[in-house]
């Protein structure tokens, strides 16, 4: 059966290949394992059985499909450089800190730029990214998620900060003056850029009139059911529907209608307070702060010290106006980007967009914290080419998923009927704490989702999650062990999938099952060797980074233990590699340099060049990567390309 006519399948046939009743598959001793912890960790199983897991999700038949590799896989590794197969060449495409425009302030590593160079260059810590067309113009959108203090500050003194037995415990930049904050702050946000061929490589083209950085500081509009909600009110806004930026943009999307999601995921932790709210006025905390993670120390960044919105004891709605998916046009640099507030607050991973069969936009969307949940947003309004496409993202259902032992899964609708809320549009705000009134399962940290564009399926990478079977989450919601999520202490992630009933994306019913579980087989022989489709030669752990290429390839980037020791020996720096939806088979195409995490890819038009990010070479002070020497390292997009000129993806 190929993996097209399996999409022509009904429910209860798909159902029958997935369940067959005749025999105990693996997957059924999964499920069941899942369910009765004795047994998965008892010893009753012999976890090879482990093998073939991924099969059970398809027909017998289409495992006898040919290879699909374009490459031949590469061995991990944990040098400075990136690595790519024999026949394939990388190149720095555009650095953290590159001028956009030619009157702006080259790179200077000495003092790592400043406030004023930063706003007119390329942002740091490369994330989720896309490619558009205008014409023939190339627009390249890249995410630059967060910095790195200790290099984004390394030339400022770092004090330390001992415990009383001398430890140290962490590190204070204490010397920052107001001009660093306000260069960290520049460095986030999203930038746009044209770029173009020249002399065999593409380059950016500066000065082009597509070249637009949006930061924390660039107006937006507020839409959809929360705008204009009391809870988005400020004093600096009044009508709550226009504020200021968008700041730790992590995965992305993008529309049918050519628009950038872009998707913002730890949002809580610029905020702090100059009061200390947490220890002097408890009450003045709500829950819903609690469950966001907001609270009156933010994680490094000191915003709040030059600029006051980010000062809850000041502004406490402010946090309330962060944490959505934000769509953006790329192709009108004097457009003002929307947050789409029906999409749900909560820390964004990605939004993957499928058009259903009926032409509903249908938005799949993890929640990336221990213990949080999926979403998928079905739009109210059908996509027609040119037909109006602005308020499709504002009207729809939001749901969250609830996945059964049994391989089957459901889409609960946050409504005011089903949640008990007062309103859709705080529904939308504290979208969490919506989820866990539904009683949605808590999942091992959903990071990127990703549509095969070959079948009706649907992949969303668990990154790992060391609370599972242990601890609940932030709202008090249980994470038992089992169904997706089947590892205690999950230290090597996994990735599920599923399909919805009726190749209907916006079916209340799923069939879901893993495509692999991440472990170390050789280091363990237990469940954490991983499934069968890993092995010494291709084993890798905290899948995060998940996309399709055209030929339906799945690749799959890590943001892991790069140690290569203990139970992460073998395993090297964080990688990319490719995943077969149809056999399972799994290779390894890419490593990053030391300290870095691989994440963010795309393509070129012609399918000839692969653009990938590399964030945070060096993040604990090891890596002098892209330019070497004793250079700073610097977060950067590069370019892949076959030497032959072939297509890759
Ligand atoms: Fe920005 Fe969940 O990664
Ligand atoms: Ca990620
Ligand atoms: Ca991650
Ligand atoms: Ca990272």
């Amino acid at each position: 059966m190929s993996s097209s006519n399996e999409t022509d399948l009904s429910f209860d046939e798909f159902d029958e290949v997935i369940n067959p009743r005749s025999e105990e598959t693996d997957f059924d001793r999964i499920v069941e394992a899942s369910v009765n912890r004795r047994g998965f960790l008892g010893g009753t199983l012999a976890f090879g059985s482990f093998a073939m897991l991924n099969s059970t999700f398809l027909a017998g038949e289409a495992m006898a499909a040919g290879d699909r590799f374009a490459f031949s896989a590469i061995a991990a590794n944990s040098e400075d450089t990136v690595t790519v197969p024999d026949g394939y060449t990388a190149d720095v495409l555009v650095r953290w800190g590159d001028p956009l425009w030619s009157d702006a302030t080259e790179f200077d590593g000495a003092t790592r730029g400043n406030a004023a160079s930063q706003a007119r260059a390329f942002g740091d810590n490369i994330d989720g990214m896309d490619v558009f067309m205008d014409g023939d113009k190339t627009l390249l959108v890249v995410n630059n998620e967060y910095t790195n203090r200790s290099i984004i500050w390394g030339n400022k003194t770092v004090p330390e900060v001992k415990d009383a037995d001398g430890t140290v415990t962490r590190k204070a930049y204490r010397d920052t003056d107001d001009d660093d904050v306000a260069k960290g702050k520049a460095a986030h946000g999203i930038s746009i850029v044209e770029i173009a061929p020249k002399n065999g490589k593409w380059s950016i083209v500066k000065d082009s009139a597509y070249n637009r950085r949006i930061t924390p500081d660039t107006e937006l509009e507020l839409s959809g059911p929360a705008a204009g909600h009391d809870l988005l009110k400020t004093q600096a806004d009044p009508t709550g529907t226009r504020t200021l930026g968008t700041w730790n943009n992590c995965g992305n999307g993008k529309t049918p209608w050519g628009t950038y999601l872009t998707c913002e995921e730890n949002f809580n932790g610029y905020f702090s307070s100059t009061e200390d709210v947490q220890d002097q006025k408890p009450v003045d905390l709500p829950p819903e702060f609690v469950r966001y993670g907001i609270s009156d120390k933010d994680w490094g960044y000191g915003w709040a010290r030059i600029d006051e919105r980010f000062d809850i004891s000041k502004h406490p709605n402010e946090p309330n106006r962060a944490g959505y998916v934000v769509e953006i046009d790329p192709r009108d640099p004097n457009s003002t980007p929307k947050k789409r507030t029906a999409l749900g607050r909560f820390k964004h991973e990605n939004a993957e967009c499928v058009v259903n069969r009926d032409g509903r936009i249908v938005i799949y969307m993890g929640d990336d914290e221990r213990g949080e949940f999926i979403y998928r947003f079905v739009s109210d309004g059908v996509y027609a080419p040119g037909a109006e496409t602005d308020s499709l993202l504002d009207n729809g259902t939001l749901s969250v998923a609830r996945f059964h032992d049994n391989g089957a899964g459901e889409w609960i609708e946050l409504t005011p009927e089903t949640t008990g809320m007062a309103s859709q549009a705080e529904i939308c705000v504290h979208a969490r704490v919506a989820g866990s009134k539904v009683k949605a399962t808590t999942m091992d940290r959903p990071e990127w989702i990703a549509a095969n564009p070959n079948a009706d399926e649907i992949y969303c990478a668990l990154t790992n999650n060391k609370n599972r079977g242990i601890k609940p989450n932030k709202g008090g919601d249980l994470t038992p062990v089992g169904g997706p999520n089947p590892r205690e202490a999950n230290k090597y992630g996994q990735i599920v999938r599923w399909k919805p009933n009726g190749g209907d994306h916006t079916a209340p019913g799923f069939a879901w099952d893993l495509f692999v579980l991440a472990g170390n087989p050789t280091v363990h022989q237990d469940e954490r060797a991983g499934s069968g489709n890993l092995n010494a030669d291709n084993m890798f752990n905290s899948p995060d980074g998940l996309k399709f290429d055209s030929n339906g390839l799945l690749w799959v980037q890590t943001d892991g233990n790069y140690s290569n020791e203990g139970d992460f020996a073998g395993q090297g720096n964080n990688q990319m590699l490719a995943g077969d939806p149809v056999t399972g088979e799994i290779r390894r195409f890419l490593v990053g340099p030391k300290q870095c995490e691989v994440t963010g890819l795309t393509w070129s038009a012609d399918r000839r060049a692969m653009f990938i990010g590399i964030q945070h070479p060096g993040e604990r002070g090891d890596s002098h990567w892209p330019d070497g020497g004793d250079s700073v390292p610097r977060s950067a997009v590069i370019t892949v390309t076959r030497k032959d000129g072939g297509l890759v993806g």
